[in-house]
């Protein structure tokens, strides 16, 4: 159903009579509230706790543009700037009309705004969802000049944060170390945070941030606002801290080497930001992302998933086909439930061997696989267990029959050598043309039809834009490289999507290359990191954690010493790092002791028990690994509270050192939980193990537990880790 709140333009002007009227966005337990008058600005008044009808009447009109354009206040940063068909760059914007309709999901909100002299129409977006404290926001631009006008600046969406010791949490990192926390206050001047690889965009830096309002940021408590700008591609993030009493905050595509002509009459949509709200601190804001993300950003996201191994830190590129067969007898025996054959299956005139060839070239190599794909998934089948396989569809190498077929494909300035990435072969192709776009989208559909069984992809991307060029674009056309790059990538994922909704896909790139919300809607996980090495991984899952939840946190088990890192880890430390995410392994199982493999069938099979809450729970981040306090500890709760997980990592060892004892969250205080230890390795169970305690002791005391695991003299090292159920008793 649509209606139209107010059709302003003149009406009221013309008698003389201006009130302002308030927009109020609203969710379950937050407001965002902009007001406007006839003829005027759109401006922003208030986003936070919900609001009374009473607080809305009082509160008088925003200081702040919604939507700041660029032109008659130069000194101020802006969301828009343009120059128009006549050279022109000034912008002024007037509120012409506000809709709102209900959605199945939510309450959409449209303020369509224009210029007061240009044919330039700005409409706003706010989409308030019913069943979880988001909203969505962003923009459309369109006109009717004589000529293309230049978007030079187009940001999704503007919020001022009143000042008053903000601080600022946002994720940076780089290829296997990805997704570290940075906690700073925001201090006069510019923060940016942004991204141009071209290809994926959350390795150096994350587009999603968190402010906490209340001085340095906690865990569970304090007042916080959460942003994520949903976009695969290019971003910036802004934060100006200048002479007022408010940080300016922008976000949308970074415009850098972007700029945009628009043509008369065509639609210029920018990706949304999605904004939530908390007064439960850091946590209860993951938790917002979280839920909203298992609802409705992420594919199949009420499905839970499966158990997997994958073969890349296991056999690397010497697939054949009797260790495929070997590891997927090896996983079913172990009680997994999917195997996934990584790099390395394809190419024929250039078999992949190496990273230095035949990617495009996505035929089986029938030497490597005599008997063929079939015959893999038949063998899985048999063993009870799916099969899954890895495909990298926007690339091509030099040495490629895809190549040599197309060399028009590639991304590559016209005049210039190609410039390589991976394996100094690697090329990227030219998603901007439509043609590419099929082909990517054939790599999926014909391994779908050949293989209809094929039960899962992981979809990998190795390489950055490393060259600004498109043989597909014209030569005016050539600043939309980097945005229609983007375009073809989600046409081409909306399409599979479309023909296979349930297959379930990896976002893999180079590791955690492409974890946004603008692409995890076509995407059932992610690969957190090609660095498995579990002490690491406890920081990056913690970092991912702040925005995403654990059902799509890919976190796999992998050999000791660690690939990555060379650090020997025990196993019992690795399982319970890897239990706290989307369970799989990365390991060559032939490798492992029998004790091993014994353990690994506890673990699996303890897993399947607790699966339901760590993938569906609510997450409550207890002891920060940052905080260096020699432990970290977080806990998933169900949405019941009849079920929790709780786990703790000692981070560091010292002899009689002084860890702190634990108080949980997120618990009913008045209801009861039995304590049972998981992945017990220890010759007695914890003093706590069958015991009953109640939620108000487990959230004010928390449970004493031993710094060291009481295991054979032979079998003793530096690391601890605990991993506790809590089921209601009734
Ligand atoms: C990079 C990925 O992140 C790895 O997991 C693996 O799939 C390799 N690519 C394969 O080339």
């Amino acid at each position: 159903m649509k209606r139209l709140i107010i059709c302003l333009l003149g009406i009221l002007g013309s008698l003389g009579y201006v009130e302002a009227e308030n927009i109020e966005i609203s969710t379950p337990h937050t407001s965002l509230l902009l007001s406007y008058e006839t003829g005027g600005a759109l401006k922003w008044v208030y986003y936070g706790n919900k609001l009374s009808e009473t607080d809305i009447r009082s509160m008088k009109s925003g200081q702040w543009d919604a939507y700041p354009v660029y032109g008659l206040n130069t000194p101020s940063e802006t969301a828009l700037s343009v120059r128009h068909a006549d050279g022109n760059m000034t912008l002024q914007l007037e509120v012409c009309e506000v809709e709102s309709s209900s959605q199945d999901d939510a309450e959409l909100f449209k303020v369509l705004l224009k210029d007061k002299v240009y044919p330039l129409h700005v409409t706003l977006y706010y989409k308030a969802y019913h069943d979880v404290d988001m909203i969505e926001t962003w923009a459309e631009y369109s006109h009717q000049e004589k000529g293309e006008v230049l978007l030079n600046q187009f940001a999704s969406a503007y919020l001022p944060i009143r000042r008053g010791d903000v601080w600022l949490s946002s994720l940076y990192g780089s290829w296997a170390n990805e997704a570290r926390l940075v906690q700073e206050p925001l201090l006069p001047g510019m923060k940016i945070v942004k991204n141009k690889d071209g290809v994926r965009n959350s390795h150096t830096a994350h587009a999603e941030v968190m402010f906490s309002l209340d001085g340095q940021p906690r865990e569970n408590e304090g007042r916080v606002i959460g942003a994520a700008l949903c976009y695969s591609g290019n971003y910036k993030l802004r934060i100006d801290t200048d002479e007022s009493e408010y940080h300016h905050f922008f976000a949308g595509i970074n415009e850098e080497n972007s700029t945009y002509r628009l043509k008369a009459d065509e639609v210029f949509r920018t990706p949304e930001l999605a904004l939530t709200y908390s007064e439960e601190g850091l946590s209860g804001c993951s938790r917002n992302f979280h839920r909203w993300a298992r609802t409705h950003k992420l594919a199949n996201g009420d499905q839970l998933r499966k158990i997997l191994l994958n073969s890349w830190e296991g056999v690397y590129f010497k697939i054949d086909e009797e260790k495929m067969e070997q590891m997927m007898a090896d996983i079913a025996s172990m009680g997994g439930e999917l195997f996934v054959m990584d790099d390395g299956w394809f190419g024929d005139k250039y078999p992949r061997n190496t990273d230095r060839s035949s990617l495009g070239d996505w035929m089986v190599n029938e030497k490597k696989l005599p008997s063929g794909i079939n015959h893999l998934i038949d063998e899985a089948k048999g063993k009870g267990i799916k099969f899954g396989i890895w495909i990298e569809p926007e690339m091509a190498n030099l040495k490629s029959e895809l190549y040599e077929m197309h060399p028009d494909w590639v991304l590559k300035a016209k005049g210039r050598d190609v410039v390589t990435g991976r394996g100094g072969t690697q090329v990227v192709l030219d998603l901007a043309n439509p043609e590419v776009q099929d082909f990517v989208f054939g790599v999926v559909d014909t391994l779908m039809t050949r293989y209809p069984e094929i039960d899962y992809i992981k979809w990998d991307a190795n390489m950055s834009i490393l060259n600004h060029g498109s043989g597909y674009l014209g030569a005016e056309e050539q600043s939309r490289m980097y945005i229609d790059y983007h375009r073809g990538l989600e046409n081409v994922c909306q399409r599979i999507r479309r023909k296979y909704p349930k297959l379930t896909i990896q976002a893999c790139a180079s590791g955690g290359g492409r974890v946004n919300y603008g692409l995890l809607p076509y995407f059932d996980e992610f690969w957190v990191s090609d660095n498995t090495d579990a002490l690491q991984r406890i920081y990056m899952q913690w970092g991912t954690s702040y925005f995403f939840p654990a059902i799509a946190m890919a976190s796999h088990i992998s050999a000791s010493p660690n690939h990555q890192t060379f650090r020997t880890v025990p196993l019992k430390y690795r399982i319970d790092v890897a239990m706290s995410g989307r369970l799989g392994m990365e390991i060559q199982p032939q490798d492992m002791t029998e004790s091993e493999k014994e353990l690994y069938r506890k673990a699996i099979a303890e897993y399947k028990e607790i699966r339901p809450v760590v993938q569906q729970g609510d997450i409550y981040r207890l002891v920060s690994p940052y905080d260096k306090l020699g432990v970290a500890s977080l806990m998933y709760v169900s949405p019941k509270k009849d079920e929790a997980v709780f786990y703790w990592w000692k981070m560091e060892h010292f002899h009689n050192q002084h860890l702190p004892r634990v108080k949980m969250a997120g618990l009913e205080p008045e209801t009861y939980y039995r304590i049972h230890e998981l992945n017990r390795i220890d010759k007695q169970p914890l003093d706590c193990e069958g015991q009953v305690f109640s939620g108000a002791y487990l959230m004010s005391n928390g449970l004493e537990l031993p710094y060291n695991h009481l295991v054979d003299r032979t079998e003793k090292n530096e690391y601890a880790s605990r991993v506790l159920r809590l089921e209601k008793v009734d």
